[in-house]
């Protein structure tokens, strides 16, 4: 079948190239000739482990290809996919500028039949607009239109496995032939459909992340005790997660959820349920627990070792491991806090970051203390002279540095695990004054 995707970034590029690699022809399409030319030239824009490779190959068999030029990427393809960003304004509804912009599009190119599928994550009633605004700037006697909801559930770092590994496809919408078109763009995965109309599709995306979100917290929440009475927190989400009602998966504490995802997402539904006037008392603590973690284990550290004046070495600024995404990141909000808190020295540890200049600090972040933060790309360089280290980011190579050689040239060997990555027991045999969240004792 032959596809646009409307939009190259992250979900947009990984969507296209998966769609490619299932056999379909696909045309990548974004507004930003600059990274267009980029990707024709097999350079992907972001770090996910195998698309690099899947990108030069894909190109050199010529099932896909990128354009910025907005008439042939919506005329050569029936199924447009849109995948632009969603970003979430300040009151914490999602902005749909770039969507509106996308279906203005539409209607300036638009030649024949199309099905519009929504892969943007987008709030609960924005398919029934779209579906509506189409046919108020369209002749759609002349030229139908379908809209239909499919959202994504891929994990940055693993969006190639979850893509090929479905745990299930969603399909919202209302005429049946274009969801059985839709369908089958996805014949060659073995994946489970779920047909359903729009606001139920949309639900079940914000409602996913939500739920996932709250696992987050809700095992924060049972860290911050079990630290105090002596309890694993690993052990109690190993326990918990062997009843399969539960499971283990997103239970791991740490100190916090960031990316792309879950705090827009909550932000959005806290913000939708309030314009419903329903107030969603569980959601509104799930992110108060999450905004709080990280000056939680900032206590902790403070209690271990009074901050102001340290130098210390922070590992990982990326959201999570295996990608280049710093969007609100807890390892950037670590040190951030830490800063906060009068330490006289951040030497900062990102298989990412090469300098200071690649990144991105918070809104309202004060950048006058930016003089005290230095990027290294030699972590041997980041711990000597440290007084403390502290793990934001569960990077593997973190956990094959030379720790017990790396004792010994710190200033003070207080290690700090904010992802309970590292093993308490074989830290301290080399050396360190190790503190991870509720590790039991
Ligand atoms: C998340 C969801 O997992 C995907 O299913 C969804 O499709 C995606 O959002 C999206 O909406 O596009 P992602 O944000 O890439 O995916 O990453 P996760 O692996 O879910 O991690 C999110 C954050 O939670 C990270 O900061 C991670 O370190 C943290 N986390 C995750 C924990 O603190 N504990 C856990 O047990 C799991």
């Amino acid at each position: 079948m032959k596809v646009t995707v409307v939009g190259s970034g992250y979900v947009g590029t990984t969507t296209a190239l998966v769609l490619a690699g299932l056999g379909h022809q696909v045309i990548g399409y974004d507004i930003d000739a600059g990274k267009v030319e980029r990707l024709n030239d097999g350079e992907l824009p972001f770090t996910e482990p195998g698309l690099d490779q899947m990108l030069r190959d894909l190109l050199g068999s010529g099932r896909i290809t990128f354009t910025s030029d907005s008439r042939s990427a919506v005329t050569e393809s029936e199924i447009l996919m849109i995948s632009v960003g969603t970003p979430s304004m300040p009151n914490g509804g999602a902005d749909l500028t770039y969507l509106r912009q996308v279906l203005d599009t539409i209607a300036a190119h638009i030649d024949g039949p199309k099905i519009v599928v929504t892969k943007s994550t987008v709030p609960i009633g924005t398919n029934r607009w779209m579906k509506q605004r189409l046919s108020d700037i369209i002749d759609t006697q002349k030229y139908p239109v379908e809209v239909i909801s499919n959202p994504e559930f891929l994990r940055e770092g693993e969006a190639l496995y979850d893509s090929l590994h479905p745990s299930r496809t969603v399909i919202g919408g209302e005429n049946e032939s274009a969801m059985e078109q839709v369908k089958k763009l996805y014949e060659s995965l073995q994946t489970t459909y779920l047909v359903c109309n729009y606001e139920t599709a949309e639900m079940i995306k914000y409602a996913s992340n939500g739920f996932l979100a709250a696992k987050i917290s809700f095992i924060n929440e049972i860290a911050r005790l079990a630290d105090r009475v002596g309890a694993d927190i690993r052990g109690v989400a190993k326990g918990m997660g062997m009843d399969p009602r539960i499971s283990p998966h997103h239970l791991y504490a740490g100190i916090g959820y960031g990316g792309s995802c879950f705090p827009k997402d909550v932000d959005e539904l806290l913000y939708f349920g309030s314009q419903q006037k329903t107030e969603l008392h569980l959601l509104r603590q799930v992110k108060r627990i999450n905004d709080s973690q990280i000056a939680w284990f900032a206590d902790k550290m403070q209690s271990i070792l009074p901050l102001e004046g340290k130098r210390i070495a922070v590992l990982g600024v990326a959201f999570k491991e295996n990608t280049d995404d710093q969007r609100e990141s807890p390892g950037i909000k670590m040190i951030e806090q830490l800063l906060g808190r009068g330490v006289q020295e951040i030497r900062v540890i990102d298989p990412t970051v090469a300098s200071l200049e690649q990144i991105h600090w918070s809104k309202g972040f004060d950048r006058t203390q930016l003089s005290r933060v230095g990027v290294l790309t030699d972590a041997r360089e980041a711990v000597a002279g440290a007084h403390a280290v502290v793990l934001a980011t569960p990077w593997p190579q973190f956990a094959d540095y030379p720790w017990e050689e790396w004792a010994q040239i710190a200033e003070s060997t207080y290690f700090f695990d904010g992802r309970n990555y590292l093993d308490p027991v074989e830290m301290r045999s080399k050396g360190w004054h190790f503190t991870g969240i509720a590790r039991g004792e």
